[in-house]
């Protein structure tokens, strides 16, 4: 925590209270009310925490008017290019690039914790195979905390490493697992010889009757999806993660939370829901229905994969999963891909609309993802999951930078309650 630079005034019923501000290393000032409600007597009001800052954190910034995202401070766009997902990993995880010999050790050590527990394919079984895969990831995850309970004591630093390492590891795996097991094909354990993306495609791919060598241009193309995912600071299932482990919950319990908030269409789910959508707009000729349905205030319908809490000029993450997507569907031969029309002109028809332009609503990263994943060949209802994957190495960082913080404290948000004032119980014979 920085020392505070400047004070703000608050003015109640004639009472002045001096707030302390706090400068960032970038961004805004941030006004430090934790003493408020034992000064003031009054909490603050912000759902959705718009303007709230939860922690202080030295792991991603982003500047969403810029379209602006660092991570340890290198940009999105540099890490994607030049970098790959396993050095990324390392930076968040440890804050730096690491040396060659560094890179090598936390590759060696990733690669030969991706095996899973072997009765943990027991565990699998017991779901149904029509699960939806982040159903089953919810589960499994969870369930490492009783497979895994050497390093789930969270006041051994040592036991919270291994844990961040067979998390980035393990989830791969886990994912992939889930796949197989909803199409009914055998699971396919971890090559040690692959690299993390590499591995991961062929999880997902190989079948025991055949070889599968695996494209290294969609291995790229995988690559980057997990990178351009890897962390985006205080979201809503980091948010999770955060507050679940305030409680001084286990790791894997954890990540299983965040894991379940991601799912949702709002956050996570909004690669799959907005594949669904290009789908069922089906031909560029419906585009304008659809884009009337989004602006219909009496219509719930909201155009996927468009708009975002922090990015309101553009996000970077989109400018180059563009590229990628463009990439892969060059690699593949498909030119004349109907879901692609129907995305490429849709983008176009909702760029070109003042209601789009005036309320900042641009393609995110979901709009361009689901495209290199279906080109791909995986179903929509793993897409989630891969963002997941991604998103891992993120939720365990901040999962470990919270524990090197003085401040933290169990999480607990206050309210404005609006409901009855205390009133006497009466029989159920009297009402
Ligand atoms: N289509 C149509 N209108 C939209 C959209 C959209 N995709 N997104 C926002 N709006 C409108 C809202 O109706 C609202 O209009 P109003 O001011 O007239 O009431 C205005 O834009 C602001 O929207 P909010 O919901 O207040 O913005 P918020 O920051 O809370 O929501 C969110 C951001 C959830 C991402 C939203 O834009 C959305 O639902 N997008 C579609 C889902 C999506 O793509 N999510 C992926 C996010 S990226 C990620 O998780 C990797």
């Amino acid at each position: 925590m920085t020392e505070s630079t400047k004070n703000a005034t608050l003015t109640i019923d004639g009472n002045s209270y001096d707030l302390p501000i706090y400068s960032p290393t970038t961004g805004p000032d941030v006004i430090d009310i934790r003493k408020l409600y034992s000064s003031a007597g009054v909490f603050t009001y912000d759902p959705g925490f718009t303007s709230t800052a939860s922690c202080d954190s030295t792991i991603t910034f982003i500047d969403g008017d810029k379209g602006e995202l660092l991570h340890r401070g290198y940009p999105i766009d540099q890490l994607a290019s030049k970098s790959h997902y396993l050095e990324v990993c390392y930076l968040l995880l440890y804050g730096a690039l690491p040396t060659a010999a560094e890179l090598e050790d936390f590759e060696g050590t990733i690669t030969r914790h991706t095996m899973i527990h072997e009765q943990m394919h027991n565990f699998f079984r017991g779901f149904r195979r029509d699960a939806h895969p982040m159903a089953t990831m919810v589960g499994v995850v969870g369930a490492m905390s009783a497979f895994y309970q050497d390093s789930s004591d969270i006041a051994d630093p040592r036991q919270r490493e291994i844990a961040s390492h067979r998390m980035v590891a393990k989830m791969p795996t886990i994912a992939a697992m889930a796949y197989k097991y909803s199409i009914g094909q055998p699971f396919v354990y971890p090559r040690n010889d692959l690299d993390y993306a590499s591995n991961f495609l062929h999880m997902c791919f190989s079948v025991p009757a055949e070889e599968y060598v695996v494209d290294p241009i969609l291995a790229r193309a995988m690559d980057r999806i997990f990178t351009l995912h890897a962390d985006h600071e205080q979201n809503a299932s980091t948010s999770t993660v955060r507050l679940a482990s305030s409680s001084g919950a286990n790791p894997f319990a954890c990540i299983a939370a965040g894991i379940a908030c991601l799912w949702g269409p709002a956050h996570g789910g909004a690669n799959q829901a907005c594949l669904e959508m290009l789908k069922e707009i089906g031909t560029p000729d419906r585009i304008p229905e659809y884009i009337a349905r989004a602006k219909d205030k009496d219509d719930p319908f909201r155009l996927m994969g468009f708009g975002h809490r922090v990015y309101k000029n553009f996000d970077p993450r989109a400018t180059v999963m563009k590229q990628s997507a463009d990439e892969v569907l060059d690699l593949l031969g498909i030119e004349n891909n109907p879901i692609l029309q129907v995305a490429k002109e849709l983008e176009a028809a909702a760029l070109a609309d003042p209601y789009f332009a005036d309320k900042k609503l641009f393609p995110n990263v979901d709009f361009y993802s689901g495209i290199i994943l279906e080109a791909m060949g995986l179903p929509t209802s793993m897409f989630t999951p891969i963002f997941a994957v991604s998103r891992t190495v993120g939720w365990i960082s901040q999962w470990k930078e919270q524990f090197d913080d003085p401040q933290q404290k169990i999480g607990r948000p206050r309210q404005l309650y609006l409901g009855e004032t205390e009133r006497n119980y009466v029989d159920v014979e009297n009402r």
